[in-house]
């Protein structure tokens, strides 16, 4: 049976980062027990999905989920648990905000089955989290980090980011090395994107923020991949890391277009055939499920072009790459003559019998591959 993920967004945050794009409000957190009850009508309207697929992830994104009392997590859980057969569930991940998961918070997520946690960190320096908008210091990753220790989690994530304003290499690789005592399972770095309808895209229209050049974003990605490596962990997906067998699965589950059903306002489901997106808004999110209405704001049917692209897509960001068995279908589309035409001009990109993958700097070109394969 097709291995599956289920994902709640927890729309809730403390402050809005600069830079963020995904869908959070603050000073909503009122509302947390009329979304907790909205949340669990939406997923009871997917029962008809049970025994569909092999559900074995859970996770809890945002926004910012670690706000949520335990209490509510729990209805959650045990929603989704009454639901769907998750006798299979292997990992449970939530995100948890440094300075917002205080250690007993933290010991009742751990008793309620969570059994991964993923922290954003972002930096160590307190000057450029400023920059970032972001509610924490420095301190607070240390502490939290060790706490959720104490509380037993031994699958820890941590988020970071390069490519930021006024971020030098040196301490970029100060970061990288502090991160690397506190010891986590898994790191995810990205580099900073200004996304439109940020403020720090604003910032950097207006040029009161200035991005740092291309040069600056390839040698702090390639600072991380070099450190990591010899740190012992595996660079698995284009910004992901971990230590062996401790990659993310549920995250796995996108980039290898498993199914996945997601809940909560501007959450996102895919079930091979199409994708499907709530609205990006909590009052119309409550509004239609008090009415009994779907949440549900538009659907997108994937011809085979799309299917043929987005595996070229997810495929280039991973290590092992596309595996050529996934395209098996898509044979007409296209030719062995144009494959090597490709092939001849990227000396990144490999091809053999059994996968098409990136290899040396390969991802710093991936966008270009990519876009040279898709049809
Ligand atoms: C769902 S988000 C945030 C989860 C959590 N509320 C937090 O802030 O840590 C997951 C991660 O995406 C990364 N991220 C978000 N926006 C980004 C951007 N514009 N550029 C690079 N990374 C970004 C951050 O590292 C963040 O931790
Ligand atoms: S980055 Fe995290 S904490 Fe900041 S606004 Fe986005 S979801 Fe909330």
């Amino acid at each position: 049976m097709k291995k599956a993920g289920l994902y709640i967004h927890i729309p809730f945050c403390k402050v809005k980062c600069v830079y963020c794009d995904f869908y959070s409000i603050t000073k909503k957190e009122d509302q947390i027990p009329l979304f907790t009850e909205c949340l669990l009508k939406e997923i009871d309207n997917y029962k008809h999905y049970a025994g569909k697929w092999e559900f074995n992830t859970i996770f809890f994104g945002g926004g910012t989920p670690s706000l949520l009392p335990a209490k509510y997590l729990e209805k959650i859980l045990q929603k989704l648990h009454n639901t769907f057969d998750t006798s299979k569930v292997k990992e449970i991940t939530l995100e948890a905000n440094p300075g917002e998961a205080p250690l007993e918070h933290l010991k009742d997520i751990k008793n309620l089955g969570v059994n991964r946690l993923s922290m954003g960190f972002q930096s160590f320096d307190d000057k450029i989290l400023k920059i970032l908008g972001r509610l924490h210091k420095s301190d607070d990753c240390f502490k939290t980090f060790k706490n959720a220790r104490k509380a037993g989690f031994d699958n820890i994530s941590t988020d970071m980011i390069f490519n930021i304003p006024k971020l030098s290499t040196d301490n970029w690789k100060k970061d990288l090395n502090k991160l690397l005592d506190l010891g986590p399972n898994h790191i995810s770095a990205y580099s900073l994107t200004v996304e439109p309808s940020t403020k720090l895209f604003h910032l950097v229209k207006r040029k009161e923020v200035l991005m740092p050049l291309e040069s600056t974003d390839i040698e702090q990605f390639l600072l991380t991949e070099d450190i990591l490596l010899k740190h012992g962990f595996y660079h698995y997906e284009i910004s992901n890391y971990a230590k062996k067998g401790m990659e993310s699965k549920h995250n796995l589950h996108y980039w290898n277009l498993s199914p996945y059903l997601s809940f909560g306002p501007s959450a996102h489901s895919y079930d091979l055939k199409k994708r499907w997106w709530n609205v990006k808004s909590l009052e119309k999110y409550i509004n239609l499920l008090s009415k009994n209405k779907s949440p549900v704001d538009n659907k997108e049917l994937l011809s085979r072009h799309d299917n043929f692209n987005e595996i070229i897509l997810n495929g280039l960001r991973l290590k092992r790459g596309i595996k050529l068995s996934d395209l098996n279908n898509y044979n007409d589309l296209i030719s062995k003559d144009s494959l090597n035409k490709i092939n001849n001009k990227w000396d990144c990109l490999s091809i053999s019998n059994k996968n098409i993958k990136l290899i040396d700097n390969g991802f710093l070109f991936v966008d270009e591959i990519t876009k040279d394969l898709f049809i």
